[in-house]
């Protein structure tokens, strides 16, 4: 792959901070120019500090949510207060803490039984928010991004039908291996974006981390991230990142 904006860090949290300034200082410059701004969020684990920190600085008045619009990357097939839903992961750690209008998070209801046209009404969301030129697509403002050992980005999995979208911005995608239904932002999406920050943290992502920055190119969905007029950062913490090249991490 070509050269990356790789930053090490040496904890999560040191590494979660970083992700929050970012964000904070992108949607300063966007307040400044009174406009609005537009941030998708992705479930899991690893974000979770991240959106618990933007919550306590959105308290203390840093972040001025009402030019803040929050979208969802992707969703598990569950109901909205399910343990596995990452809309509940975003409410606990960061909509139930920080004075979002709730008219400015606008969740993914991957719950109904009707994916596809769950799918259409958050793509008719996306629209209706970041009002894209006719025939372009929605430019989020910055999209943080999750990767599994796998590789698997969003709910864009190795070997998935989603992986292959070029057109529809949100569809449904059926990962067999894993027996799970999810509802995911696409490619074309996804790398329209002005920002991309991945956030890895943790040992067990190491191997898959090496083979995304360092392997071949074009085999794993995360290697599938390629910003069109937008910026791809990788946040690492020192376990995620042990695999890699001094030249990867940006070492000389
Ligand atoms: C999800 C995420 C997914 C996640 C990776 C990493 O719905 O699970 O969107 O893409 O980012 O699986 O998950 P962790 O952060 O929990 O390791």
């Amino acid at each position: 792959m070509g050269k990356h904006n790789v930053r090490v860090f040496s904890s999560l949290e040191e590494m979660s901070w970083a992700g929050a300034c970012a964000f904070e200082d992108l949607a300063r410059l966007k307040a400044i120019e009174g406009k609005t701004f537009s941030a998708a969020l992705s479930g899991g684990l690893t974000p979770r500090l991240l959106y618990h920190i933007l919550a306590s600085r959105a308290l203390l008045g840093r972040i001025q949510w009402k030019n803040i619009h929050l979208f969802q990357v992707d969703e598990r097939c569950v109901p909205p207060d399910h343990p596995d839903s990452n809309y509940r992961m975003i409410r606990e750690a960061l909509l139930d803490n920080a004075g979002i209008p709730a008219e400015n998070f606008h969740r993914m209801q991957a719950e109904q039984s009707d994916l596809e046209q769950a799918a259409r009404d958050y793509a008719s969301e996306l629209a209706r928010v970041l009002q894209p030129q006719d025939g372009d697509r929605p430019r989020l403002d910055i999209v943080f991004l999750g990767m599994g050992p796998d590789g698997h980005t969003a709910s864009l999995f190795p070997g998935t039908a989603a992986l292959e979208e070029q057109s529809v911005w949100v569809r449904p995608n059926n990962v067999e291996r894993l027996g799970l239904r999810r509802l995911t932002m696409t490619l074309p999406v996804l790398n329209g974006a002005a920002h991309v920050l991945f956030l890895v943290a943790g040992a067990d992502k190491a191997e898959g981390l090496r083979k995304v920055l360092e392997g071949p190119p074009g085999q794993l969905p995360a290697q599938l991230i390629q910003p069109l007029n937008g910026s791809l950062s990788w946040l690492l913490d020192e376990a995620a990142a042990r695999k890699l090249s001094p030249a990867t991490r940006g070492e000389r």
